[in-house]
């Protein structure tokens, strides 16, 4: 089954291919739809301290039907945090939210804070260098068992690879049809980093377009499922975000095959309209 599959990470840990993306779902509400996650076979749960809900993800955790062992938390230390002890002080306030003895994975948001992605030309190395050593600490007393960074281009991540002890294990970065980084694809595979695939769905936007409807259409599925297994059989972790259980069953519902000339017709579809999503920096431009 889909949601059962893993891939053992650089760093020997094992990780679930299939995550729930919990971008946007209210505090009040993640906990309930993290269960209903869970239920359904979801083992991959995805949050951040930028989003506000890791209180209720991580009650969500604890009061799903199996043992949290068998899941996968994933948080992110906030865009803005480019210093050891700020770094380090928000792991524990992660761990304390969450009320967990450890999260599986932390990433780096983003190499550059939020207001100045796409806007400035300062990619914080010393930085995240120094993000990274509170996060490799942390590893060591147990409090993460994995760490990798996210919005992460080429010369971001090789900072971190010359410069460290520690390979990100992933690089979670926009991915979907009409806009795959295929660039940094190949380097992340030269490099033995899994690449997660965020906003599969362009937070919506496929919804809406002609040529990958048609495309479903011929398939027999919807837009986000084709959407999703397009980053599926690009060998990518997915992320889909949904607090509805319908559409939860749906997006995991992706054992089909998209044949290669499709595949290649949807590597060439046009960059989308992200619409009222261009507002956020992710989608204002090219990260
Ligand atoms: N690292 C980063 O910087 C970063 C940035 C953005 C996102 N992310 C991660 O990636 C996750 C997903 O990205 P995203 O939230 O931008 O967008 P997404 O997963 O591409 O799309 C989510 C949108 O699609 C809708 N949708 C999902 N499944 C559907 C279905 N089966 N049928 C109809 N509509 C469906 C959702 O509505 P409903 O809720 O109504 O189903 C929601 O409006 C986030 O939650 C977050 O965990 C990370």
């Amino acid at each position: 089954m889909i949601l059962d599959e893993t891939i053992t990470l650089n760093s020997g840990v094992k990780i679930p291919k299939f995550a729930l993306g919990t971008w946007m779902i209210e505090d009040a509400q993640v906990a309930e739809a993290v269960r209903n996650a869970i239920k359904i076979g979801y083992r991959h749960i995805d949050t951040a301290q930028a989003y506000g809900n890791e209180r209720g993800v991580g009650e969500g955790v604890r009061t799903a039907s199996i043992d949290r062992n068998k899941i996968f938390v994933t948080s992110k230390v906030a865009a803005e945090h480019k210093d050891y002890d700020v770094t380090k002080k928000s792991i524990d306030e992660t761990l304390e939210k969450m009320d967990l003895n450890y999260i599986d994975m932390m990433i780096i948001h983003s190499p550059q804070p939020w207001k100045e992605v796409n806007q400035s030309n300062n990619r914080y190395l010393e930085g995240n260098l120094a993000a990274w050593r509170a996060m490799e600490d942390a590893v060591s007393e147990g409090k993460i068992r994995t760490i990798g960074v996210s919005n992460f281009g080429q010369s971001d991540l090789e900072n971190i690879i010359q410069n460290s002890n520690t390979v990100p294990a992933v690089d979670q970065v926009l991915a979907h049809i009409g806009h795959t980084p295929f660039n940094l694809l190949s380097f992340a595979r030269d490099h033995d980093i899994a690449v997660e695939a965020y906003s599969p769905v362009a937070h919506g936007a496929a919804l809406n377009n002609s040529v990958i409807e048609k495309m479903a259409e011929k398939y027999n599925v919807s837009v986000p499922q084709l959407c999703i297994r397009y980053d599926w059989q690009l060998g990518m972790i997915v992320l889909p975000k949904t607090a509805n259980s319908e559409h939860m069953k749906e997006n995991a519902a992706i054992d089909f095959e998209i044949s290669e000339p499709d595949m290649d017709l949807l590597r060439r579809v046009k960059p989308l309209d992200y619409g009222d999503a261009d507002v956020f920096p992710v989608y204002g431009g090219k990260m």
